[in-house]
């Protein structure tokens, strides 16, 4: 399998994928992370690591499906046969999820379906819910709305703020994705309908659903 990334930002869950993929803990091949903002800090986290990147300028294409037709080519081109959105800030096109079915992953960070879209953290502290989390599922053709594959539940207090959630919720984000990946690696992830079962995990405890194996 070879696994690809696509970035905006700070690229933490970019690198926990590539980390374990160049530690040999996943049995996988790291074929490329894409930038579409020529500044993302996931670049100096792809040089320091010594894999290939690439930036795609979104502006220079006319429109979105062109956009992703080309980064699909790209992706089709390197081999890369799993991709992981991890802080992408573009919505993906129809056409870039039929190019790689169910191939296309994504990780938020609150327990879906709650809180989809922009700043979970905030919509979750400004709820009042309890537990939060963490969810890596499958991306479909609406936002924060694909089959989910695990999850991971967090606990709120009541000082927490958005950028406290955060913090607490990240290092689950940088051992359940990985984790998702060698399970893709493994083969053992099978879908029906919206249901996406790990086959042989643990789905009787917390705080990660299915149990987290190897991170
Ligand atoms: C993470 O919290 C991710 O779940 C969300 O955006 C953040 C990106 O962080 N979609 P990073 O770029 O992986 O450090």
């Amino acid at each position: 399998m070879r696994v690809a990334v696509l970035a905006s930002g700070r690229g933490s869950n970019f690198e926990a994928i590539a980390r374990a993929i160049l530690e040999g803990k996943i049995n996988a091949e790291f074929a490329l992370l894409i930038v579409n903002r020529r500044t993302a800090e996931a670049v100096q986290r792809a040089e320091k690591l010594g894999v290939n990147w690439i930036y795609v300028d979104p502006f220079s294409f006319p429109s979105r499906e062109d956009y992703d037709r080309r980064l699909v080519e790209i992706l089709k081109r390197v081999g890369a046969d799993l991709i992981c959105l991890a802080g992408y800030n573009l919505l993906v096109s129809g056409l870039f999820v039929d190019a790689f079915p169910d191939r296309v992953l994504n990780i938020h960070p609150s327990l879906l379906p709650s809180f989809p879209g922009l700043k979970p953290h905030w919509q979750a502290v400004t709820y009042g819910v309890k537990i939060s989390g963490v969810t890596v599922h499958l991306v479909d053709k609406g936002v924060d709305t694909g089959p989910v594959v695990a999850q991971c539940a967090v606990p709120v207090s009541p000082e927490d703020t958005p950028e406290s959630l955060a913090d607490k919720v990240l290092p689950w984000e940088h051992r359940l994705y990985p984790q998702v990946v060698k399970w893709f690696a493994d083969g053992r992830v099978k879908r029906e309908g919206r249901k996406v079962v790990v086959e042989g995990a643990d789905y009787n405890s917390l705080p990660a659903v299915p149990a987290l194996e190897d991170f």
